[in-house]
């Protein structure tokens, strides 16, 4: 398998499937969650981001093992509607990292990836927080940190675009701009953060986003 710091997949997927996709993301809306409506992030509430909701529950919005939080239903029901998107997913990822990658799989009892989804203000968000995508550690024994990676394609993006913020050497702040149709994927050691945007108020943006795990046998397993 190949290893690195970024990657992409070039044609993920097609502009009609993003077109699909975006349409049923915003068909959901009553299975948007806010994130200050995890317990998590309800403690902070003066910092959050009011516009920022998920489809599908992240890990790291929740409390370690918490697994009475995930949304089984809202899981099981993302696998029928993204049946496609999943699809995509689950046979390109392996083919990308290498021949000697043994499958592709939903852990059985983790969130499958989801979306991310911001509603326009009209204002400058604030900052996000830089992090590394290390939460997979404080949910399933044995995890060798370095083999998970992080990924986003997105589906729906402001006039202004969107974009990762990472960190490199010297300490020195870059900007990876996300393309339609493609799978943004990055070492999830790598300290990163949203990158920060202005939506207008009549403006969603929208990505679908997960994780990737590579296990000592050299399968991999996808998560939210
Ligand atoms: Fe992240």
């Amino acid at each position: 398998m190949k290893k690195f710091l970024f990657s992409e997949i070039e044609n993920f997927i097609t502009e009609k499937e993003r077109q699909e996709v975006a349409t049923k993301v915003m068909s959901l809306k009553d299975d948007w969650k806010w994130i200050g409506d995890y317990p998590k992030y309800k403690v902070l509430e003066e910092d959050l981001c009011v516009n920022q909701y998920l489809l599908g529950d992240a890990i790291y919005c929740l409390y370690d093992k918490d697994y009475e939080s995930i949304n089984v239903e809202l899981r099981e029901k993302l696998k029928k509607e993204f049946k496609g998107l999943y699809l995509n997913l689950i046979t390109k990822l392996p083919k990308h990292f290498g021949v000697d990658i043994k499958g592709c799989k939903f852990y059985d009892d983790l969130p499958v990836p989801g979306f991310h989804v911001f509603h326009g203000s009209g204002e400058d968000e604030e900052p996000f927080e830089w992090h590394q995508d290390t939460s997979l550690a404080n949910w399933v024994d044995n995890i060798y940190q370095d083999m998970i990676y992080s990924f986003v394609s997105p589906i729906l993006l402001p006039k202004t675009g969107g974009t990762l913020e990472w960190i490199g050497s010297l300490n020195k702040e870059n900007i990876m701009p996300y393309e339609y149709g493609k799978l943004h994927i990055w070492h999830g050691l790598l300290k990163h953060r949203i990158g920060r945007h202005t939506i207008a108020d009549d403006e969603s943006r929208i990505t679908f986003q997960g994780h990737v795990y590579i296990d000592n046998n050299k399968l991999m397993h996808v998560f939210f």
